[in-house]
């Protein structure tokens, strides 16, 4: 069989080593899933636990036609940029592969990874990629933890009861992580309260090998600018009995909960909140957030970021980003519940024209139009549809607002883009590959011309990474 990974040219490079073989790396960069990324030849090895900087001892685990994957043996020269991760779980629970790199070398191995994507997948080099911004410090100090508002934890029947955490890098294994140090303490004790009320409630986990039980994950999100807070028990079953005995001791247990609500996710898939909306068991409706200028109502099924402090920052860049354009109609395509087109109105847009596929969070933006007076219109459905049905060909609105899930925008919207484009285009990707891939579509044939990419650490100690995109129509 040909070496992984070989040319087949005359010129020998050193053999390609074999599934189960011992290796010894140098730790280069990191991959997209958090591994760090070093070369036996020219196979390229991704290694989880290790990080830039590291030199390890790793056995080859996994032979792809391209890349292989190998577990870590020993590392037997740490990187200079190495420190004691604070957390006592953090290799079990693979959710902060880069917990063991100093905050200031996390963002500079990101940036040099978007710097990569942008070249490998999209053909963009020499443009300006800016240092990464990152969340002032907070009255604890600490900006790159405790900064997680929504954490979705899965619930597992443990030895004196049910137990929360994270499932284990690429496993359906429950680490427990009530503790967790990234999520902020207000939701720690939301979730320590959600739990201790189950048993109490007669609710008990759900066992996915048997199929019995009820409570799959409690998701929690706290208003960082408000101290309000809300809970969502996500069960199996639509009326398990225990519901109301479980608002009762959550109640009891935490008077000053805003909002617990009920889920109902009966698939048999990694999905988290059900299809349809949430039920409310006790209190309000939602929680209110503060960021900049806004207020923000916030359903439990409505997408709103993990980190309220990095996320200001980055609407706060992202708006300034639209210039004088941003004074006209601003398009929010994928709006959520309306901040960033929101920002931009109490910014100094005429008004936001907002897309969103769901129903919760296109209410909420409603809501939150009215509740911060600000002039503002938004629909629900998708923004590839929206956006041709109202600017069909020609001249486009004066500035729109990208913000898709990770896997990016679809072609139809990009077209739309191209055939009725805004003066100022800001996309705001979480993801740089699909960045990378959107970028070359829309400044192909010098439609957009890509002025600066702004990158924003919203999610320090993992391996993901914000970042803002600006572009300008050119013709
Ligand atoms: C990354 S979130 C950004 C939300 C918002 N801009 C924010 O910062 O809070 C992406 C949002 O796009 C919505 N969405 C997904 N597909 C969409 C589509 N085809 N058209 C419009 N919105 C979509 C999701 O429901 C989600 O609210």
């Amino acid at each position: 069989m040909a070496a992984p990974g070989r040319g087949g040219g005359g010129v020998s490079a050193p053999a390609a080593p074999r599934q189960g073989e011992a290796v010894t790396l140098d730790i280069t960069s990191v991959a997209s899933g958090g591994e760090g990324v070093g070369r036996s030849g020219d196979l390229v090895v991704f290694v989880p636990g290790a990080v830039p900087g590291d030199r390890v001892r790793a056995r080859i685990a996994q032979m792809r036609p391209r890349y292989a994957r190998a577990d870590l043996l020993t590392v037997e020269r740490p990187s200079p940029d190495r420190r004691p991760p604070p957390c006592p779980v953090w290799q079990r629970c693979g959710g902060c592969p880069l917990m063991p790199l100093s905050p200031a070398a996390q963002r500079r191995h990101k940036r040099a990874r978007l710097i990569e994507a942008l070249a490998r997948i999209g053909g963009i080099a020499g443009v300006e990629v800016e240092e990464v911004l990152a969340a002032p410090a907070g009255p604890a100090g600490q900006p790159d933890l405790a900064y997680r508002a929504k954490a979705a934890m899965p619930v597992a029947a443990g030895p004196q009861g049910p137990i929360v955490g994270f499932y284990g890098r690429g496993s359906h294994r429950l680490v427990e992580a009530s503790a967790c140090p990234v999520t902020h303490p207000l939701a720690r004790r939301v979730v320590a309260a959600v739990r201790d009320s189950l048993a109490p409630a007669g609710l008990a986990p759900y066992d996915e090998a048997t199929g019995r039980g009820e409570v799959r994950h409690i998701v929690v999100r706290v208003g960082v600018g408000t101290g309000e807070s809300m809970a969502v028990v996500v069960t199996r079953s639509p009326r398990p009995p225990g519901l109301d005995r479980l608002a009762e001791e959550v109640t009891a247990r935490l008077a000053d909960l805003t909002c617990l609500a009920h889920s109902v996710q009966p698939e048999a898939t990694n999905r988290i909140l059900g299809r349809g909306p949430a039920r409310v068991l006790a209190g309000r409706d939602g929680i209110r957030e503060r960021v900049g200028p806004l207020t923000l109502h916030l359903s439990p099924t409505s997408f709103f970021q993990v980190n309220p402090a990095a996320a200001e920052v980055l609407y706060a860049r992202a708006v300034a980003e639209l210039g004088p354009a941003g004074a006209g109609t601003v398009v929010d395509a994928h709006a959520g519940v309306g901040a960033i087109g929101l920002w931009a109105v109490a910014a100094g847009a005429e008004r936001a024209v907002g897309f969103e596929t769901v129903a919760a969070a296109v209410a909420d933006a409603r809501r939150n139009a009215a509740m911060n007076g600000l002039s503002a219109e938004f629909s629900l459905g998708p923004a590839e549809i929206l956006y041709r049905r109202r600017w069909p060909a020609g001249e486009g609105p004066d500035a729109v607002v990208l913000d898709p899930p990770r896997a990016g925008c679809p072609s139809a919207l990009l077209e739309g883009l191209r055939s009725a484009p805004p003066a100022r285009l800001v996309y705001v990707s979480c993801a740089p590959e699909t960045l990378a891939r959107d970028l070359a579509r829309l400044t192909a044939g010098g439609r957009f011309r890509l002025e600066r990419v702004v990158p924003v650490d919203l999610f320090p100690q993992t391996a993901h990474l914000e970042a803002v995109a600006v572009l300008r129509r050119d013709r």
